[in-house]
């Protein structure tokens, strides 16, 4: 957790992987270590979220109905996706569904998002980051536009142990936990 100060505003940082050694749960890392005194930046880790089943939504599985708490009790949203073959991870996607459930209950309702990604190719991520900005649509969330993050070759900007040694990368981070900060302040 990063760390708090004043007036402080909540962040929840997803990762759409599940994946130990993932360069997108390392971008979240990179975020709570770059988070400024006025903000407190939790992860929240999917690997507890079930595939979505229709027939549980009159009883919530216990990890979504935590997560929903979790996204209602944060004043923004900080997610950080993979791109799987030009899209939207099915672990992220699957955990936007739960959320928004059961109808009239959406929890991602009206809260401000920032977007990142990091990937193998050049693009870094913005295929998948252009169609969740289409999910944001339906979901009522209010995504910032800029400043976008989009890391290629994440090969190359993580260390062995998965820490971000990029340091544009981390500039960009901090300018883009600064615009979601303001964004959710005011
Ligand atoms: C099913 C699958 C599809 C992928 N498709 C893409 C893709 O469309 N674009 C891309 O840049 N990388 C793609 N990759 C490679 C990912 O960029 C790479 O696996 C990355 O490490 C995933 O993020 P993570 O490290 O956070 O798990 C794909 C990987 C998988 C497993």
């Amino acid at each position: 957790m990063g760390e708090c100060m004043e007036k402080q505003v909540k962040i929840l940082g997803i990762a759409g992987s599940l994946r130990k050694q993932s360069y997108n749960r390392g971008l979240l890392q990179a975020a709570v270590e770059l988070s400024p005194p006025n903000c407190i930046l939790e992860i929240f880790d999917l690997a507890s979220i079930p595939l979505y089943n229709q027939d549980d939504e009159a009883q919530l599985p216990k990890s979504v109905l935590l997560l929903k708490e979790k996204i209602r009790a944060a004043n923004a949203l900080l997610i950080a996706t993979p791109e799987y073959n030009y899209s939207i991870p099915g672990v992220l996607k699957n955990t936007l569904d739960w959320g928004s459930r059961p109808y009239g209950d959406n929890a991602w309702n009206n809260k401000p998002v920032a977007l990142m990604g990091a990937s193998l190719a050049v693009q870094g991520t913005s295929r998948a980051q252009y169609h969740l900005r289409q999910v944001f649509v339906t979901l009522n969330m209010h995504p910032l536009n800029q400043p976008e993050l989009m890391v290629g070759l994440a090969q190359n900007k993580f260390d062995d142990t998965g820490k971000l040694i990029d340091l544009k990368t981390r500039e960009k981070i901090t300018e883009l936990l600064t615009a979601l900060i303001t964004s959710a302040s005011t």
